[in-house]
């Protein structure tokens, strides 16, 4: 397999969009003081109908009362949202009249926030802003509301992050929004909302992180892609930089720290907190640098699956938990991308804690490979796709649902065809005993 190579006029230019974020045990009090000072009077609250009975949503409603704000609750955010959800949420922004918006949730709560805000500011069918080819790509015509995201579970990054996922069921694939303008304005991280996370929560969300992390450090380097012709629309995936891999880094450090242990026991505070940490720096850097193919193929992945159900998650209807459909296709991507940048990817495995056995840098993908599949065996979640109920049959739809994601396979080390997909896929049905 080729790396990717070979464009005309290369980018020489990375930008950092810095989010604002604010860490730590009480954090998530500051929404009111931070929505009031932007100058809005009617927020919406939007979370999840498990999460608005919780702590999270008590603190946060009560910082926007203190603040002297209205507020009105939306708790039918839908855990992985689908486009019926997400237009329940964006005609529920329109009816209530918002002027700014918080988010209490995972990043399923946080992006049907984004959406809601985005359509019922600049009205559009559905599909108007949804990235190329399943949707338009239209613009964003301009800055939205403010938006502050206050996560509750350590993983998905969506609070610093301008991307917003959810399915599109006529399609059956996942498809997402990209725009700056979609970033919140503030990120308020407060890790001890983590601890009394279900341990399958842990595990999915915590392979999230592993997995936005390993792919904004292994992405094509932002000088391979074509200079824009001018800095407004320079992607937000602009590829591997020396900034996102600062986070990067840190991020798969603590992750090879913590991760096993924030699964395994919910009173390891340090651990849970470690991780959490963890997934704020890996959100920052893949906000700048962008994932690519196991995000890609995971899309494909949720959208196909019918029938999977994860303990810990709510059981109305089955779904792939998302940070669970990524990482049953990172062995099989990282055994091939590792050509690209093999010390890069021996870097990252020995950043995981993986014993490197004095291979050779040709080795680095089967390292980091058998690194992950490892810590997918220790933290109990499904060895690949037969245990999530695919046959190998459902190849063809997979690949073609994963060649869609044009911004995430564009932003792979390796050029990707139908063939290269295909032998990715083929290889992530079972992961075997590692060494
Ligand atoms: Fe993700």
């Amino acid at each position: 397999m080729a790396c990717a190579h070979g464009l005309i006029q290369r980018e020489s230019v990375f930008t950092i969009d810095a989010s604002s974020i604010s860490f730590g045990e009480g954090a998530a009090a500051e929404a009111g003081p931070l929505l009031a000072a932007r100058g809005a009077k009617r927020i919406g609250l939007y979370t999840d109908a498990r999460v608005a009975k919780l702590r999270p949503v008590e603190i946060v409603k009560a910082s926007l009362t203190r603040a002297n704000l209205d507020v009105v609750v939306y708790d039918a955010c839908r855990v992985e949202p689908k486009d019926g959800s997400v237009l329940d949420a964006i005609r529920f922004a329109k009816e209530a009249r918002l002027d700014g918006y918080v988010s209490v949730g995972g990043g399923s709560s946080i992006d049907t926030c984004k959406l809601a805000a985005l359509y019922a500011h600049y009205p559009a069918d559905l599909l108007a802003y949804v990235n190329a080819p399943v949707g338009e790509g239209r613009r964003v015509p301009g800055p939205l509301p403010p938006h502050v995201a206050c996560p509750t579970t350590s993983g998905t990054g969506s609070e610093c992050t301008g991307i917003a996922v959810f399915d599109l069921v006529e399609k059956n694939v996942k498809t997402a929004v990209a725009s700056r303008a979609l970033r919140p304005i503030a990120a308020l991280v407060d890790p001890t909302f983590t601890e009394s996370l279900p341990a399958e929560v842990v595990a999915a969300s915590g392979f999230d992180v592993l997995c936005h992390a390993l792919e904004s450090f292994t992405a094509r380097r932002f000088t391979a892609r074509e200079a824009p012709l001018t800095p407004d629309v320079r992607p937000m995936s602009q590829g591997q930089n020396p900034w996102s891999d600062l986070g990067s880094m840190e991020a798969l450090r603590l992750a090879g720290k913590y991760f096993v242990r924030a699964v395994r026991d919910a009173s390891d505070k340090e651990a849970r907190h470690g991780l959490s940490w963890a997934a704020t720096l890996a959100g920052v850097a893949f906000g700048n640098a962008g994932v690519h193919l196991p995000h890609a193929m995971s899309y494909a992945v949720a959208g196909l699956s019918k029938t999977y159900q994860c303990a810990g998650y709510p059981s109305e209807a089955p779904f792939v938990p998302h940070g669970i459909s990524v990482v049953v296709g990172a062995p099989s991507v990282f055994r091939a991308t590792a050509a690209c940048s093999p010390e890069r990817h021996m870097e990252a495995a020995i950043a995981l804690g993986a014993e490197t056995r004095g291979g050779s840098p040709t080795e680095a993908g089967e390292i980091l490979s058998d690194r992950l599949i490892a810590l997918m065996r220790a933290t109990n979640v499904p060895l690949g796709l037969e245990a999530l109920g695919f046959a190998r049959s459902a190849t063809d739809a997979l690949v073609v649902g994963t060649l869609l994601q044009k911004r995430l396979v564009d932003n792979a080390p390796l050029a990707v065809d139908e063939a290269t997909m295909r032998r990715l896929f083929e290889g992530s049905f079972a992961y075997g005993e590692v060494p």
